[in-house]
């Protein structure tokens, strides 16, 4: 089999209108960041849902600028192939630009990630085209944006406002940003948007129109509680089954003392 290819800013938007989707998925470790590595995905997103599916958290609003580039850089050295994106954690871009070009900056020096997100658009337009000016790659965010929960008042609102998300994504467009994920809107919006844009759309929530998905592993991998089930979201496995049953034979074995048997033991 041949080895895919180094994954660019120019090939990820090259993608667009291509035959074949993009693919993106969250990681925030090292081992499992090889593995989707190895998996052929095109991009991997230290997201900061980490502040949930890792801190165990209730929302991304708590996680730090030093703690994103510590998984991250993490995360990088674990990823030969992939196009490592980093989530500008809450408020460190919404107070200026210069705030966002810096702490962009940071991420890019110290975890050798090819490029930032940031939630918004219009109202975000001024940054992304300050983080463009300063060739920091920078994917933006619309529809749901988890930062906003508070103003939201909850997670999981589908955006319905069709000319706000058009013009959100026109705006990161015009702006200078890359690609724009598109999270929680209704598929026939995330299709329209798709149509209007020359940069790649990756959905979440969206339907199968965008140019691209995203998940967020911990979620596809069936490790976080199976009381969090939205509509969007498919489980390829069942992870925290496994790993709890593995994790109560192991207690059961050594409880029993079938563990460590002579095959586990030197003699
Ligand atoms: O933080 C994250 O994991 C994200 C994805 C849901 C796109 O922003």
């Amino acid at each position: 089999m041949t080895q895919p290819r180094q994954m660019t800013i120019p090939r990820f938007v090259a993608a667009k209108g291509g035959d074949r989707k993009l693919t993106m998925l969250t990681a925030y470790e090292y081992s499992w960041a090889e593995m989707f590595d190895e998996s052929g995905v095109d991009s991997i997103l230290v997201g900061d849902s980490l502040g949930m599916v890792v801190q165990g958290k209730g929302s991304t609003i708590p996680v730090t600028l030093d703690q994103i580039i510590y998984h991250a850089e993490i995360v990088c050295r674990a990823v030969k192939r992939a196009l490592v994106i980093v989530d500008l954690p809450f408020m460190t871009y919404e107070v200026s630009p210069e705030q966002a070009v810096t702490n962009a900056g940071r991420i890019l020096k110290e975890t050798g990630a090819a490029a930032v997100k940031i939630e918004g658009s219009v109202n975000q337009a001024r940054t992304i085209q300050a983080l463009a000016d300063a060739d920091i790659p920078v994917m933006a965010h619309v529809g749901m944006r988890p930062q906003s929960v508070n103003k939201l008042g909850g997670h999981g609102r589908i955006q319905r406002d069709s000319s706000q998300i058009i013009a959100d994504g026109k705006a990161a467009e015009q702006a200078g940003a890359f690609s724009v994920v598109v999270e929680l809107v209704p598929q026939q919006l995330a299709a329209e948007l798709t149509a209007a844009l020359a940069i790649p759309t990756i959905g979440i929530g969206a339907g199968p129109h965008c140019d691209g998905q995203v998940l967020v592993s911990y979620d596809m991998l069936g490790i976080t509680s199976s009381d969090f089930s939205p509509k969007f979201l498919k489980r390829y496995a069942d992870l925290r089954s496994q790993a709890t049953a593995a994790a109560r034979s192991y207690v059961e074995e050594v409880q029993s003392g079938a563990f460590p048997d002579d095959e586990h033991s030197h003699s």
